[in-house]
């Protein structure tokens, strides 16, 4: 048996125009996804779900004949849970050559399904190593991370950047620009994160910012904007100035709302955090509903979200410096 787990994280900056080649920066946050993996004599999975958006769940099925798992949930809900875990999988096999291998795996995680704290990629990463590390194999975490990418892909039908999955395999504060990865400085950051109880269709919400952006020429230049504080905040970050990065991260948040990707509930804990006297807000990952993350050193802005109409869950997070690990 094996259990490896991985961290959440947030975006900092950069969400949705990385996809378009500009750059971003997620940075790991002290939640984490854990998989335990066992490896069967036969070639079928099952999968048990403890905390994920369904109440406790438990799938089997072949991966030979790959069919829809048989249980009491509309299979929207069976991708969103176990999708990842199959392509996952899928890389396993593949890194360890065994097409054959199956596994009995429980998934186990803090991290709210869907909300922008990078909880597909931080299942996918785990997977991925306790999986080949079950089989006897060890990958680097780089080779964790293209692996975890590439199951992304596969699952978000080709639209997916490296960002969440590099971020939660690296740990850390990190710069994705393209194919282009790397860990960066980062100082200890204030971070509160604002949640919803709802989610966003990330596949969805890129779909609406790529037609947005072939129609009209300021959503282009939108991305681009973005693109323009990301660099400037990487700047800021390395300075340590706080104030600053706020200041960036509110214009950010702008410019995604510009994009049609925030929500009401999502303005509102954005505004609830800023009143508060937070240095910045905005909301983090594809929007649409889950999380926003704001600075602030004190307990103002956590204690303001919790009485913020439409806020679910207020808690601070801490920089994790650890990518995925075994436990
Ligand atoms: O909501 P999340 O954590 O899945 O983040 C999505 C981030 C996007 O930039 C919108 C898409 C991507 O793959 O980078």
């Amino acid at each position: 048996m094996t259990v490896s787990s991985a961290p959440g994280k947030v975006y900092l900056f950069g969400e949705h125009a990385v996809v378009y080649g500009e750059p971003a920066v997620p940075c790991a946050i002290e939640r984490r996804a854990s998989v335990t993996v066992e490896a069967r004599d036969d070639d079928r999975l099952r999968v048990h779900a403890k905390d994920l958006s369904i109440d406790g769940f438990t799938v089997e099925y072949s991966s030979e004949t790959n069919a829809t798992p048989d249980v009491n949930v509309s299979e929207s809900l069976v991708r969103a849970g176990v999708g990842y875990i199959d392509a996952a999988i899928e890389q396993s096999r593949d890194a360890t050559d065994t097409p054959d291998a199956g596994f009995d795996i429980t998934v186990e995680s803090n991290i709210p399904l869907g909300a922008g704290l990078g909880s597909s990629a931080a299942v996918t990463v785990a997977a991925i190593d306790a999986a080949t590390r079950e089989l006897g194999v060890t990958l680097s975490s780089d080779e964790i991370a293209d692996r975890a990418y590439k199951a992304e892909l596969a699952v978000q039908d080709g639209e997916a950047s490296r960002a969440d999955t590099y971020c939660c395999a690296t740990g850390g504060a990190v710069r994705v620009e393209g194919d282009d990865c790397r860990s960066i400085e980062a100082p200890d950051l204030p971070i509160v994160v604002g949640f919803d109880g709802g989610a966003g269709d990330t596949g969805k919400l890129v779909a609406g910012v790529r037609a947005l952006r072939d129609e009209y020429d300021f959503a282009a230049e939108t991305v681009e904007s973005i693109g323009d504080i990301v660099r400037q905040g990487e700047q800021v970050l390395a300075d340590g100035d706080l104030d600053e990065l706020g200041k960036l991260m509110n214009f950010n948040h702008g410019l995604l709302e510009a994009l049609g990707v925030s929500s009401r509930s999502l303005d509102n804990m954005v505004w609830a955090a800023r009143d508060a006297g937070a240095m910045g807000a905005k909301l983090t990952g594809a929007g649409g509903g889950g999380c926003i993350v704001a600075l602030d050193p004190t307990d103002d802005t956590k204690t303001a979200l919790r009485f913020t109409p439409g806020c679910e869950d207020a808690f601070r997070a801490e920089l994790d410096t650890e990518g995925v690990r075994v436990e």
